[in-house]
């Protein structure tokens, strides 16, 4: 079994990018700016924000984390995402879900102008990705296809199920597996024998948001596993992902492991993204 260390190949992105943000003062008069919005005091939210501005650090990219009381009245929100769309020193605009329930995630997730939606969750980032047009990449999927990329799977004409179907994980990976010339099945919660259709798959995404919940006789032996889940065991109280990793692992070829696998590589792509899109905004010659 082969452990799929996403933090290493994360942390190789982010020197890469780091490299190539520090020549931008000279060609460009400025580095990269992404702006992370985060309402409320979400635990995981907090975390992950942080986690966003260390890595923009790692990279060289300007931070700034602006954070509103849970109480945010929709339209105030809206109108600060307005601002930051109309502020030319801004290149990225990330609003950190989940959102207080007063507060619609659709108009959010619109209202961000989409040459800044570092998240790729625009609806016209997301019509991109279903019908090869330019867009933005949501950040997870692309660091699954990073993941297989660099554990040296190719997924053309392998079997690939993916459970969970999601705008932000599931239904993106599948595209892009499908993209890539994999035969995909896309399961839930709620699929019918899910055993007997994982147990098919050569990769296999879980991002069911349940933890442990894909144990080892779901899976064939030799199976790639990926683990998107960041859940916290019910005995434990520890974090752990949608795959119960101990019974899994010795029957995978592959696996990343949760912390450490899918996790940075959104955090990375977040990085990349940012960069495309202040490369983008450059006045042309
Ligand atoms: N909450 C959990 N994952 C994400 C993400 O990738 N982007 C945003 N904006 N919120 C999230």
């Amino acid at each position: 079994m082969k452990l799929i260390d996403g933090k290493q190949i994360s942390a190789s992105i982010k020197e890469r990018l780091a490299a190539q943000v520090a020549t931008f003062p000279e060609k460009y008069g400025r580095v990269p700016h992404l702006v992370v919005v985060r309402v409320g005091e979400d635990p995981a939210s907090v975390v992950y924000v942080r986690n966003k501005a260390r890595a923009c650090e790692a990279c060289g990219i300007r931070n700034t984390t602006l954070v509103l009381p849970e109480e945010t009245p929709e339209a105030a929100l809206l109108d600060r995402i307005k601002e930051l769309n109309a502020d030319n020193s801004v290149d990225g605009v990330l609003v950190q879900l989940p959102l207080p329930r007063h507060i619609s995630e659709a108009k959010v997730i619109e209202a961000i102008d989409r040459s800044k939606d570092v998240d790729g969750f625009h609806p016209l980032n997301v019509a991109g990705l279903w019908q090869k047009t330019p867009h933005m990449s949501p950040c997870t999927p692309k660091g699954i296809m990073k993941l297989l990329e660099a554990a040296g799977v190719d997924p053309k004409g392998k079997r690939t199920v993916v459970i969970g179907r999601s705008n932000i994980v599931g239904l993106p990976v599948a595209k892009m597996l499908l993209d890539a010339n994999a035969t995909v099945t896309l399961c839930h919660t709620r699929t019918v024998d899910l055993p007997s259709i994982t147990r098919q798959a050569e990769i296999l995404v879980v991002a069911a948001g349940h933890a442990k919940m894909v144990t080892g006789d779901m899976v064939s032996p030799g199976c790639v596993v990926i683990d998107v889940g960041m859940d916290r065991d019910p005995e434990t109280g520890k974090l752990c992902g949608d795959v119960d990793f101990d019974s899994v692992a010795p029957k995978a070829a592959a696996i990343t492991p949760v912390p450490g696998g899918v996790g940075p590589m959104t955090i990375a792509c977040l990085m990349e993204n940012t960069v495309e899109c202040f490369l983008k905004a450059l006045p042309t010659p």
